[in-house]
């Protein structure tokens, strides 16, 4: 079974709905952002013409399964959630299913990807939004994404694009924010093959150093409350003013936090602020390119901000704590109930109305990894199948993924979990 559905009707009509794609930076970032969920670790941007001639997107990440591969294109086909209460703790960047099919509408695009588990890859053409046959090729895993003559049949929305040279800095923007946002992702921009710039992996520091062209470091300061946390780097006295908001790794527009940054740091500032708040805690499904999140306890968010400033020097809080905001009641999700393990290699878990399969030892080691930032120690460091688990011992392990954010996939981009509704459980035994 492929791992892309499609949205029910009922979920589609709580997206919010708009224009996808009004330019090539609109492209930039939709297939930005399906690399990184895709946990790419190299990410490859390259234009023509400021993207209006062609945009291609290389990454490594996990790939598309060959079967999937004519489905991401349609409305509403998604891996990414499968229900409506899926709305309300989206972990990934995408969630609509909307992207890939918006773009092919608009021009011809191709589409080449090999999934992790196959040993070729596969192509896809699709032109105006009509796909031709699936052809074999060769390509490492990963997924390329190639869109060229944006808006060929749309005439109107081409007259509205700016000059090439106004397009290739809005793509180079668009870029730079996600790799502020991922700086543990290499990013490569090369625009009408001038290479704009090569980031390896980096701290969030280093990043904005090479980024920005910097050589002495940025203040930082970082916070904690019951909400989440946050970190910010600034210079201030910089010769122009930069604020950007990254809100679980998404790049994020907010009036209210600008200008509170602002006033607090002064007009001519450069500031990366990052905030880290538990997905059921943020609405990202406000608006129809999701530029815009809506908080839940705005005014917490303030209080946190606000935290950062507070003393002359922020002491930084023990590792310990920054991984487990504090647990107040109505913050809380709702818990996991653990029903046991099989096979000495899974844990079986219930909540929300969800059974959950855990994998042990990937569970384990996405933990270690985020400790470790390491790979193959983590991997060797972690619970294996076939080890006895106490009941104890898997709480603990789910407590620490969930303080994680609950990622979806291990650093090979395995998924970590399966889950079936325990309502598909009832249909099955004819109790519905
Ligand atoms: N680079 C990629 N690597 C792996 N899978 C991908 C990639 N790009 C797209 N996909 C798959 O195609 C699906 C559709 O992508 P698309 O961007 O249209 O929707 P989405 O990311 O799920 O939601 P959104 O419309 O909010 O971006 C994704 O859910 C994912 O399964
Ligand atoms: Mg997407």
């Amino acid at each position: 079974m492929g791992e892309v559905k499609l949205l029910p009707p009922e979920v589609r009509k709580l997206i919010a709905a708009g224009e996808v794609i009004e330019s090539p930076a609109n492209v930039v970032k939709e297939l930005v952002e399906n690399s990184l969920d895709a946990q790419a670790q190299s990410i490859y941007v390259e234009t023509l013409q400021g993207g209006k001639r062609l945009i291609e997107v290389r990454d490594n990440g996990r790939g598309i399964l060959k079967e999937d591969l004519p489905k991401v294109i349609l409305e509403g086909a998604t891996s990414k959630i499968e229900r409506a209460e899926d709305l309300f703790a989206v972990q990934t960047l995408g969630f609509r299913g909307e992207a890939l099919s918006s773009i092919a509408k608009v021009s011809r695009l191709s589409l080449t990807s090999r999934h992790f588990s196959q040993d070729r890859g596969y192509q896809l053409i699709v032109q105006g939004g009509k796909a031709g046959p699936l052809r074999e090729v060769a390509h490492p895993v990963g997924t390329t994404v190639a869109v060229e003559e944006l808006f060929f049949n749309l005439p109107v929305r081409l007259k509205f694009l700016k000059g090439a040279k106004t397009e290739r800095k809005y793509i180079a923007e668009t870029v730079i924010n996600y790799a502020l946002a991922h700086p543990q992702v290499a990013f490569t921009l090369v625009q009408d093959g001038k290479t704009f710039f090569e980031l390896k992996p980096a701290s969030l520091e280093e990043r904005i150093l090479e980024l920005f062209n910097l050589d002495y470091p940025p203040q930082r300061r970082e916070a904690q409350s019951e909400i989440g946390r946050a970190e910010i780097f600034y210079y201030t006295n910089y010769r122009s003013n930069k604020f950007f908001i990254f809100l679980n790794g998404r790049p994020i527009f907010n009036r209210e936090l600008q200008t509170y940054l602002k006033n607090k740091l002064g007009y001519k500032t450069l500031a990366v602020l990052r905030l880290e708040i538990p997905p059921y805690l943020v609405d990202v499904n406000v608006h129809p390119r999701k530029e815009e999140v809506r908080f839940l306890k705005p005014k917490k968010v303030l209080e946190l901000i606000g935290c950062l400033f507070e003393r002359e020097k922020a002491p930084l809080p023990p590792a310990e704590i920054l991984k487990s905001p504090t647990e107040v009641d109505y913050l809380k999700p709702p818990r996991f109930e653990i029903l046991g393990q099989v096979e000495e290699t899974l844990i079986v878990a219930y909540r929300g109305g969800f059974v959950y399969f855990f994998d042990q030892h990937l569970l384990d080691e996405v933990v270690r990894f985020s400790l470790l930032g390491d790979e193959t120690k983590a991997c060797k460091r972690s619970i294996k199948a076939g080890q006895k688990l106490s009941k104890g011992e898997m709480e603990k392990l789910i407590r620490d993924w969930e303080a994680l954010g609950q990622p979806p996939t291990c650093p090979h981009g395995r998924p970590i979990f399966y889950k079936i509704p325990v309502e598909e459980i009832f249909k099955k035994l004819g109790r519905s």
